[in-house]
């Protein structure tokens, strides 16, 4: 065996977002013409890149809706009863879509993702008779019996499957290799803005060194699988940085959080509006119960993994996903890429240094 000191000196280098940023490029296309258009999972296209976290502060039927209808796609989250989810997804596929961007499934309709547990067959069921994509929705699924259960899931839906979370390449490799079929890869663990995972318990792994883990054993299994990033992503650069690093779609809670479509009531404080937003970790979420099995598997599962507040009230998504996509599309040019896939080709990343910070101005 290795000695302790080596596996401290041999210590891996998790990069995160505030770490890296993106050098700039020779670029031939013209920041208006570059394309966003990308997977998020092997049978759903997207034109915008973006996904709406399956959290009970964030994606419902009406974020669902709002996703689809302008290229993205909503997971709806898992903190209900089968009935209600399944209700859920039936209100999305029941929507007319109306622009020309919409991601539809196979069956032309507006498309749908929905959250389980890798254990819940009853659930996938229901969810499979209308949702496009299951997404397997636990923190940490490279686990013996989450691998056993899934398996079951997966071999008894024609639904595209989605894995994760992962964290590092042998999550992914083994995880792959032991399911047969994987249409997508959720990689980030512990990143997100309202995580404490890897506060108490010290686990976890970055989203961008998740992201390059995944697709590097992606790459290594010589097999097309696409992946989304989950976990801390604030801006847009942050998108086109994960997408350098071999991701297909980005997922987001913060992001989309206090806009019109999540689920909740606005709040007013000294004339200020404001919506709730929480992990699915966190004290309240868990008290539905129906999410406990997504956090660390202590058997008591007491312990909080999620923080919950108040975000600043956005106005429409539609808003906030044109701002993005616009960024999104400046980064990638930036970059001297102009697409998604050649971002992955192209890009070249630094790291920043204390001289890479700016000073700070009041404003
Ligand atoms: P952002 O940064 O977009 O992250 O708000 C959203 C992602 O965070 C994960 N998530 C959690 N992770 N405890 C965690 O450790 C939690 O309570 C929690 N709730 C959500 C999830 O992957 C989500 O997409």
């Amino acid at each position: 065996m290795d000695t302790f000191t080596k596996r401290l000196e041999s210590a891996q280098i998790a990069f995160n977002f505030d770490d890296l940023m993106l050098l700039p490029g020779f670029s031939e296309t013209r920041s208006r013409d570059i394309s966003t258009d990308t997977r998020f999972s092997t049978n759903i296209r997207l034109r915008t890149p973006l996904v709406s976290s399956p959290m009970d502060t964030v994606t419902e039927a009406r974020m669902a809706i709002a996703m689809a209808e302008n290229g993205g796609i909503g997971v709806l989250h898992r903190n209900m009863t089968p009935e209600e989810q399944s209700r859920m997804v039936g209100e999305v596929k029941n929507h007319e879509p109306v622009s020309k961007n919409a991601t539809r499934g196979k069956d032309g309709r507006l498309a749908v993702a929905a959250a389980l547990a890798p254990t819940d067959i009853e659930r996938a069921k229901m969810l499979s008779k209308e949702a496009d994509a299951l997404v397997f929705d636990v923190a940490h699924f490279h686990t013996k019996s989450i691998l056993e259960s899934a398996k079951k899931i997966i071999d008894s839906t024609d639904r595209d499957v989605i894995i994760g979370s992962m964290g590092t390449k042998e999550d992914v490799m083994h995880s792959v290799k032991a399911l047969g079929r994987v249409d997508g890869v959720r990689a980030g663990i512990g990143g997100g803005s309202i995580c404490i995972t890897t506060d108490v318990t010290k686990a976890g792994s970055p989203t961008p060194f998740a992201v390059a883990q995944a697709a590097d054993a992606i790459d290594e299994l010589g097999i097309d699988i696409p992946i989304i990033a989950d976990g801390g992503i604030r801006t847009a650069g942050d998108i086109a940085l994960v997408f350098a690093l071999g991701a297909d779609s980005a997922m987001l809670g913060f992001g989309l959080a206090g806009t019109a479509e999540c689920p909740g009531e606005t709040i007013t404080m000294n004339g200020k509006e404001y919506r709730g937003y929480r992990g699915m970790g966190s004290k309240s979420a868990r008290e539905k119960r129906l999410v406990n099995d997504r956090y660390a598997d202590t058997g008591g599962k007491n312990f909080d993994e999620g923080i919950e507040g108040l975000v600043p009230y956005k106005g429409g998504v539609v808003d906030v996903i044109d701002v993005l996509n616009s960024a999104v599309k400046a980064s990638i040019s930036y970059a001297g890429a102009g697409s998604i896939a050649e971002m992955a080709q192209k890009a070249r990343i630094a790291r920043v240094t204390g001289r890479t910070i700016k000073a700070e101005i009041k404003r």
